[in-house]
């Protein structure tokens, strides 16, 4: 007898008519996963999550090839998902990416048994309506390179404990409510120092010296309440590509400062900044530049990018002339 026929159909009906034979999806994940649907309302984001499929073919997440448990979890843009991050994320706990963007009716608080996700590596809950604290536990997940809280309802002092992540990449804490003054422990990081995005906030306070220690490719601490010194965050010997200080309080001698060669962006725009802009930033090879609105003086230096900004760029200074402003007298 003529077996293959047979062992056909099997073949056929087990890959097209049963699909729990061949199913990838760790059964505990797929357990938390429903939960987590429930928990959300059955938003239609979710409409793929049907328990009768292998939950590793489902969108707004990824499994491990080889181990098939979820590795990401990844929910936005959805206007109509309701109500707070479910508790059960805490137990995915082979997750390495964890986002919750453009949600706007995403509310509460940063969920704490995000606390138990070891192995997270990219955290992004942004452009929602999370209110309340950044808790301290974020400062255990020694794994995380990308952190992104930016866009939200955030409010509280920026925890000094975030400088002890070891392969911090990012930190993007921009576009809250933090109030505070910026902690000194961020000039401290271990390895390298992480792009940090402070921006609209209400920090106060001067910047702590320690920041100087760091060679941040980009530190944008824009429409803050900032005050005092930022001389500290230039110099020569730095590679930082990114400087945005513009709409604070900071008051220093611009005379004085050495520009890293590497720096593309330079947004000093609204602030309390003296002296005159210096020869050496003829020798930068700037992409963008704004020192408009301080209390500049003097002659801008001929050479380099300078002459190829307008106007704009250097309006409403106490006494800074020559091109593109009108020539000194
Ligand atoms: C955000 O939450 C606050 C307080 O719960 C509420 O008043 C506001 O309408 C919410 N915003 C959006 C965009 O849902
Ligand atoms: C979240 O939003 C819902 C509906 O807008 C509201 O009923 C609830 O009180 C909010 N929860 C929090 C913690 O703000
Ligand atoms: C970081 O992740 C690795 C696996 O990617 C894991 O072995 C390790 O325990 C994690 N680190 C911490 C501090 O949990
Ligand atoms: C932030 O929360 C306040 C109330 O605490 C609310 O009035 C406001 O709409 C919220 N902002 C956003 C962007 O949702
Ligand atoms: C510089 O900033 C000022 C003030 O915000 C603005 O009016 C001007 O257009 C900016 N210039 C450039 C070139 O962006």
């Amino acid at each position: 007898m003529n077996v293959l026929p047979f062992f056909l159909c099997f073949l056929l009906f087990s890959t097209f008519c049963s699909p729990s034979l061949s199913e990838h999806c760790n059964s505990h994940d797929k357990k938390v996963l429903l939960q987590i649907k429930r928990a959300l309302n059955n938003p239609y984001l979710l409409a793929s999550w049907d328990p009768k499929t292998d939950c590793c073919d489902w969108y707004c997440l990824e499994c491990d090839p080889t181990t098939h448990r979820v590795v990401s979890l990844t929910m936005f843009s959805d206007d109509r998902l309701t109500g707070q991050i479910p508790y059960e994320v805490g137990d995915l706990p082979y997750l390495e990416t964890l986002l919750f963007r453009h949600l706007p009716n995403l509310n509460g608080t940063i969920q704490p048994s995000i606390a138990k996700l070891k192995n997270l590596k990219t955290l992004r809950l942004s452009w929602t309506n999370l209110s309340g604290a950044v808790p301290d536990f974020l400062s255990q997940l020694k794994n995380l390179t990308y952190l992104d809280l930016s866009f939200n309802n955030l409010s509280g002092t920026i925890p000094s404990s975030l400088s002890s992540l070891p392969n911090l990449e990012a930190l993007h804490l921009d576009r809250n409510k933090f109030t505070g003054s910026i902690p000194e422990s961020l000039g401290m990081f271990q390895g390298k120092a992480p792009d940090l995005f402070l921006s609209h906030n209400k920090l106060t306070g001067t910047i702590p010296v320690s920041l100087g220690n760091m060679d941040f490719n980009t530190i944008d601490l824009s429409r803050n309440m900032l005050e005092g010194d930022a001389s500290m965050l230039f110099g020569s010997k730095k590679t930082t590509r990114e400087i945005d200080l513009s709409r604070n309080m900071f008051q220093f001698d611009l005379s004085k400062v050495e520009f890293p060669k590497s720096l593309a962006r330079l947004d000093l725009n609204h602030n309390k900044i003296m002296g005159n802009i210096p020869p050496g930033l003829t020798g930068v090879d700037l992409q963008f530049m704004n020192v408009s609105y301080n209390r500049l003086c003097g002659q801008i230096p001929v050479g380099g990018r300078l002459q190829s900004f307008d106007y704009y760029t250097y309006f409403h200074n106490r006494c800074l002339c020559g091109a593109p402003l009108e020539s000194c007298k």
